[in-house]
C-alpha cells in the first residue's frame, strides 16, 4: 500500500473522512500525539488498527468525538457530577474519561472490557476529521507498538509507511504526551495515565482525585492493572536508559561517572536546559527547549526516537520534578527506563 502524506486542508480532511467511512485507517494530528484512526462503530475497521500497529488485542482504544451530543449513545449509566465537572473544565482537550460502555461500542474497541474511554480533542484538524467522517473515531497513538508515540507526521510515516493509505500533516503536537486517562466509573476520579490535565487541575475542578498506584511503579507480580496499557513496556528506546534522581550536583556527578565508565561513543546524557555546563564536553541532549515540564513533555518522544536513530547504547537522564505535567513526563520516562531509577 502506498502511504500518502498530505498537509491538513479541507480537501485532505474530506479524503480522510471518506477513508474512515469506508473502513480504512488515517494518521492524524491531535494536540497530544498523532492518532491512528478508524470508524469506532465498525469492529472490522478497528481490527485493522491492531494489525497496523502490532498492538496486543487486550489493550483497548480511545473513542474520539467532536461534540457532547455524540457521547450519550456510546455510554451507559449517564454522566456523574464529577465527570460533568471534568468535561466542563477540560474538554475539548487532552483528557480521556472512562465510562461504562453501551452496545454501540464493539468489543474490538473496548478489548472485551465493559468500559470505554472517550476523548474530545481540541486540535482543529482532529475535530474536522471526526466531523468529515460523521462517526466517532477510535484511535490509539499512531506508532508501531512499543515505539515512542509520534509527535510529528514524519514519525507516523517512519512507523506506518506502506501500512495505511493516508497521514494528515498538522505539524508538531503541542502537548507531546498522550491524554490524561481518568476512570470516572467510581465516586472519586482516578488517574490511570497522567497527561496534560494534571492531578492538581482535576482536584481543583471537581474537589477530589486519586492517582492509581501503578502510575509511578511497575506492576506487582500477578497484579491486574485498571488500565491494560500499564502492562506493556511502552516508549522503549533501543539503548538502556537509567534515570538519576536527587540534588542537581549529586545527580550530575553520578551521571558523569557512569558516562565516563561506558565505552567511548556509546553513551549520551539527557539534561534539563541550563544544566549542559555540568557535563563539560560530554554528549548531552537537552530535555526540551526550556526548563519547564511542559517543554520537556513536548520534546520527549522526538528525543527518544532520536536516541534510537543515533543508536545510543547507554542513556543517562536527569529526573524531572513530578509536580504538574512533570508527573506525565516521569511516568513516560520511567517506563522507557523499565523503572531503572537510581536515587543519589
Ligand atoms: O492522547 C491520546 O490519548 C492519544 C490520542 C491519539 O488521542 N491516544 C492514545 O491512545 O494515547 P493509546 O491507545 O495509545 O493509549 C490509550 C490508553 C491505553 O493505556 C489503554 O490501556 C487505556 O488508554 N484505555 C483505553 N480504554 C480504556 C478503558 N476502557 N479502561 C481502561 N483503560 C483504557
Ligand atoms: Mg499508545
Amino acid at each position: 500500500m502506498n502511504t500518502k502524506l498530505l498537509p491538513v486542508s479541507p480537501e485532505s480532511i474530506a479524503e480522510a473522512g471518506e477513508i474512515i467511512r469506508a473502513g480504512g485507517l488515517v494518521g492524524f494530528p491531535t494536540e497530544t500525539v498523532y492518532g491512528l484512526g478508524a470508524n469506532a462503530l465498525d469492529g472490522d475497521a478497528v481490527r485493522r488498527i491492531f494489525e497496523a500497529k502490532g498492538r496486543p488485542g487486550d489493550n483497548p482504544l480511545i473513542t474520539h468525538v467532536a461534540s457532547e451530543e455524540e457521547i450519550a449513545p456510546l455510554i451507559t449509566g449517564g454522566v456523574s457530577p464529577a465527570a460533568r465537572a471534568l468535561m466542563d473544565a477540560f474538554w475539548p482537550g487532552p483528557m480521556t474519561l472512562i465510562f461504562p460502555k453501551s452496545d454501540a461500542i464493539p468489543p474490538e474497541v473496548s478489548a472485551g472490557l465493559s468500559t470505554v474511554g472517550i476523548r474530545m480533542p481540541s486540535h482543529p484538524a482532529a475535530r474536522a476529521l471526526i466531523r468529515a467522517a460523521q462517526r466517532p473515531i477510535a484511535a490509539p497513538s499512531a506508532n508501531r507498538s512499543g515505539r515512542p508515540s509520534p509527535t510529528t507526521a514524519r514519525h507516523v510515516l517512519d512507523d506506518m509507511d506502506g501500512r495505511i493509505p493516508l497521514i494528515l500533516d498538522g505539524g508538531p503536537c503541542e502537548v507531546g504526551v498522550e491524554s490524561t486517562v481518568i476512570d470516572v466509573t467510581g465516586d472519586v476520579p482516578r488517574v490511570l495515565r497522567p497527561g496534560g490535565v494534571t492531578p492538581e487541575m482535576i482536584a481543583k475542578a471537581c474537589g477530589a482525585v486519586e492517582v492509581d498506584g501503578a502510575v509511578m511503579r511497575p506492576l506487582k507480580e500477578g497484579e491486574q492493572p485498571r488500565s491494560p496499557g500499564m502492562k506493556y513496556r511502552h516508549y522503549a528506546p533501543e539503548g538502556d536508559l537509567t534515570i538519576f534522581e536527587g540534588e542537581n550536583g549529586a545527580v550530575a556527578a553520578a551521571i558523569r561517572a557512569r558516562y565516563d565508565a561506558a565505552p567511548d561513543g556509546s553513551a549520551a546524557i539527557l539534561a534539563l536546559p541550563g544544566h549542559e555546563a555540568l557535563y563539560g564536553a560530554r554528549r548531552v541532549f537537552p530535555l526540551g527547549a526550556a526548563d519547564t515540564a511542559e517543554s520537556v513533555a513536548a520534546a520527549l518522544f522526538a528525543l527518544l526516537r532520536r536516541l534510537d536513530d543515533e543508536r545510543v547504547k547507554h542513556i543517562f537522564s536527569e529526573a524531572v520534578d513530578s509536580s504538574g505535567v512533570g508527573l506525565a513526563v516521569m511516568n513516560r520516562l520511567s517506563r522507557a527506563a523499565a523503572f531503572h531509577i537510581e536515587k543519589v
